[in-house]
């Protein structure tokens, strides 16, 4: 039998929601006496310094049970905001990905390491009797469980959300599924058929060319933003309400949400076409479904991407350029075109919009004349908003990213110093530090002994019933 120390933190944390359900009734008296609502029940400032005072989810644990990208996305933000995430990996394989795109033979690959910092790893069979058992000591001692699964597996474990709730009633349980309920809602889903069902492929590339997925994982990664959000939030409501609840996070919604311009234009085109497509200005007609608008600006100021010096044998030497209407006359100036600034033809943006292609085609002979830095500098001096279009390599380069942590060097025991990308949200009292990924079931010890308080005649037993640990390979032969 487990002899795990009932957790202190459960009657803290009751206590915790009592206090806010006595000080919000406080506050409304206070306002009723026409008050600010002040109370002096609320903790005191911190006299620490600013990044000092523990971190914005100090004491939240989290049973990672994620996977590939979206939900690890999810729990290493988690985990850089503050919280303890154990990821629960599967003896001798673990999560996919560590073994995907291996380019240094014998180590977690990139694919794992960047997606995972800052986590400890358990390995579990979690068909296992004995597995079954530490997971459901897990439940009892997490406050979340994060999970990315195909349609379905989670309950085939036997972790229905009814176990789990009975378990620990003040568990969240969040998802990250392909789809929401509906006729697609047991597909199994990656990135690109999320970019493609919620939206996006239909509206990315050019009108001539076929759709297009985007390098930016907004299917993914974007939805295990969106998942976090969630979390976050239900926590805060448990503080009020004493009790977990779902989260779902489904990559067609939230590709949805990114694409929400789209549906804006797609409706829009009731009251006649885009004028701010560039299709418009070429006398193209509309269909009934928003076109893909190439490199038009989303917004109402027109925008394209233009060459710059050394396009020629440098595929990333060009600038997103906004002719932005108030500074229509400082772009009019730099070109060599004062003229424009006063010709009716040019004056207003009105006129300018059949013209797009013509005035761009004239901006970039200019922009051609200069690198794509050296029209960031110039333009910037009369506010005309440009972007220079970074390539990877310059990215990975750049000093500023460094300085402020978006991009990190991290040791890894077996692979050496990798960049990545650490926390891209920043918090002036909870800084983000990277640490590297765990190794796969690094911390399976340390969490049965220090989180589940089992003696260690109980991890004898689990240990020797098999379930933390790969089949061995006779085993698995015979
Ligand atoms: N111990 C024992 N079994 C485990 C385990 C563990 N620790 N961890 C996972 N498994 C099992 C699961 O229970 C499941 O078994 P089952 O099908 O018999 O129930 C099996 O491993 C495979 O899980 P699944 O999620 O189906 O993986 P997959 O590789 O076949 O599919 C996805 C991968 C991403 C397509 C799928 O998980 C999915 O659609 N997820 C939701 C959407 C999503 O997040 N997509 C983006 C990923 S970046």
């Amino acid at each position: 039998m487990a002899t795990r120390k009932k957790s202190k933190g459960k009657g803290k944390a009751k206590a915790a929601s009592r206090k806010v359900v006595k000080l919000k009734s406080k506050s409304a008296a206070a306002k009723k006496r026409g008050g600010n609502g002040k109370s002096t029940s609320l903790p005191k400032p911190s006299t620490k310094q600013y990044g000092q005072d523990g971190k914005a989810l100090s004491g939240v644990r989290i049973l990672d049970f994620t996977h590939v990208q979206s939900g690890p996305t999810c729990t290493q933000l988690l985990a850089w905001l503050g919280a303890d995430v154990i990821k629960v990996e599967r003896p001798g394989v673990g999560d996919i990905t560590r073994g995907q795109l291996v380019d240094v033979k014998g180590a977690d690959s990139l694919y794992f390491t960047m997606l995972n910092h800052n986590k400890r790893s358990i390995t579990i069979d979690s068909k296992h009797p004995q597995g079954k058992r530490v997971l459901d000591e897990l439940i009892k001692a997490c406050d979340v469980l994060v999970e990315n699964f195909a349609p379905g597996a989670l309950d085939r474990m036997g972790l229905t959300w009814e176990h789990i709730h009975k378990l620990n009633p003040r568990m969240i349980v969040a998802s990250v599924k392909g789809f929401g309920p509906g006729p697609y809602e047991d597909c199994k889903v990656y990135e690109n058929v999320a970019q493609c069902a919620g939206g996006s492929a239909s509206t990315t590339g050019f009108r001539e060319g076929p759709p297009l997925v985007t390098g930016a994982q907004i299917g993914d990664s974007g939805t295990g933003l969106h998942l976090a959000l969630g979390i976050v939030s239900a926590l805060y409501q448990r503080y009020r309400t004493g009790r977990g609840q779902r989260v779902l996070a489904a990559m067609q919604d939230g590709v949805l949400n990114l694409c929400r311009v789209k549906l804006r234009d797609q409706q829009r085109l009731k009251a006649g076409p885009l004028t701010e497509y560039s299709q418009y200005g070429q006398n193209i007609p509309f269909g009934e479904s928003v076109p893909r608008a190439g490199n038009d600006s989303g917004g109402g100021q027109p925008g394209w991407i233009l060459k710059c010096k050394g396009w020629e044998i440098d595929p990333d030497a060009y600038i997103y350029f906004i002719t932005q209407a108030p500074v229509w006359q400082e772009i009019c100036d730099l070109i060599g075109e004062p003229s424009w600034k006063t010709d009716p033809e040019y004056a207003t943006p009105r006129a300018r919009l059949p013209k797009l292609k013509a005035i761009f085609e004239r901006i970039e002979q200019w922009t051609m004349t200069k690198t794509k830095f050296e029209v960031m500098e110039i333009c910037n001096k009369v506010d005309i908003p440009v972007g220079p279009i970074l390539s990877m390599k310059e990215i990975a380069e750049e000093p500023s990213l460094r300085k402020t942590g978006t991009v990190v060097e991290v040791d890894h025991p077996i692979r050496g110093k990798y960049l990545s990308v650490g926390n891209p949200i920043k918090l002036s009292d909870s800084i983000s530090e990277v640490t590297r990924s765990p190794l796969l079931g690094e911390h399976t010890d340390e969490i049965l002994k220090d989180v589940l308080k089992f003696s260690s005649k109980d991890i004898s037993e689990i240990k020797n019933s098999g379930a933390l640990s790969a089949p061995k390979k006779e085993e698995k032969a015979a």
